[in-house]
């Protein structure tokens, strides 16, 4: 276990207090509603939550990609590498951005122009963020398709995306992603267009690049399962706010937040059979008109009389492990 000191030292990103705001014409949409957490040097961080949550505007925020209006980053800290990248102009944060912190996203096919060749793709990346001559962005490109298991790469650089399989293409974009070497990696659901073997050779490829390299990853899925496999620790989210955080371990033992709970008993086991998964009754409520209490209320078997007048604080189940719910430490 390390020490707290070292805890301090390896955090090379730190949330605090994120809110990141729509405006739409039914009211303000509070997408991410006062999220914080830390992410250590080569340490993988699952974010999981249901369609809507607040993921993916979780990592535009981070990326500052939030298209603005409607959104805007309303308050909070982003500190990446010592820095608050909230502060930064757009000038300095498109030179972060890549360099220091990238992005994986969901489908392979939106991600890489079908015009360029994936040798082109590689290297604009590369340029784009490293002064170095062209002959060694070229050997820089072929080093990356390489470390990401693109066999004979030194032909496939002339390949145009459409000449290579779901998986090659999965392979090039995480290759784009690492190009820079950034410290931050996020991945955005990246395995939802790939089948299950091509899956889990993509899962393989992200944990050797991350051995290798110390990055540190976020990844971002509806899917515990991969969650158990890929992460060290896990935030969980409800409508925009973070409801329990913790190892991976401490979640799956002693899951604190009936949401949390309900999302586990929806994970398939191998040596299950199930009639019907388990799913979750209900729907969250719209993120432009939240109740004042527990946003997970209306969908709680265990809610109590307290829980949907005032918002749960935030408790300590175990340490690094908390679950803003009010049977905690009940
Ligand atoms: N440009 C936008 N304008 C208005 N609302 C937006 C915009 N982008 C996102 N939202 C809202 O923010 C909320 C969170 O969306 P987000 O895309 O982060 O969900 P998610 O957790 O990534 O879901 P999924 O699992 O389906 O990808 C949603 O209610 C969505 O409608
Ligand atoms: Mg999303």
């Amino acid at each position: 276990m390390a020490t707290s000191t070292r805890i301090q030292t390896d955090v090379v990103l730190k949330v605090e207090d994120l809110r990141t705001y729509f405006r739409t014409r039914w009211g303000t949409v509070k997408a991410v509603d006062g999220i914080s957490f830390d992410l250590r040097k080569g340490e993988t961080l699952g974010i999981v939550g249901e369609s809507g949550c607040g993921k993916s505007v979780t990592m535009l925020s981070l990326m500052r990609l939030i298209p603005i209006p409607p959104g805007r980053i309303v308050s909070g800290k982003i500190i990446l590498d010592g820095e608050d990248i909230v502060q930064v102009s757009e000038k300095e944060m498109s030179k972060i951005r890549g360099s220091k912190i990238a992005l994986i996203i969901q489908d392979p096919m939106t991600s890489l122009n079908p015009v360029f060749s994936i040798g082109d793709q590689v290297e604009e990346a590369i340029r784009i963020h490293q002064d170095i001559p062209k002959r060694q962005v070229m050997s820089r490109a072929l080093d990356v398709l390489r470390k990401v298991n693109i066999p004979a790469a030194e032909s496939r650089v002339k390949d145009y995306p459409h000449q290579m399989s779901g998986g090659m293409r999965q392979r090039v974009v995480g290759a784009i992603g690492i190009s820079c070497e950034p410290q931050v990696l996020i991945a955005d659901e990246p395995t939802t267009s790939l089948d299950v073997t091509i899956q889990a050779q993509y899962l393989k490829l992200l944990k050797d690049i991350q051995k290798d390299s110390d990055l540190s990853i976020i990844f971002i899925t509806h899917d515990f399962g991969i969650v158990a496999k890929m992460c060290d620790r896990v935030a969980v989210m409800y409508a925009g706010r973070i409801v329990e955080h913790g190892s991976v371990r401490d979640i799956f033992n002693n899951p604190s937040h009936p949401y949390t709970e309900a999302l586990l008993a929806s994970v398939p086991k191998m040596d299950q059979v199930v009639e019907r998964l388990f799913s979750i009754e209900g729907q969250p409520p719209p993120l432009h008109d939240l109740p004042v209490g527990c946003a997970f209320a209306d969908r709680c078997p265990v809610v109590m009389d307290k829980c949907r007048m005032e918002y749960p604080t935030q408790a300590t189940v175990s340490d690094g492990h908390t679950a803003s719910c009010w049977r905690v430490g009940e």
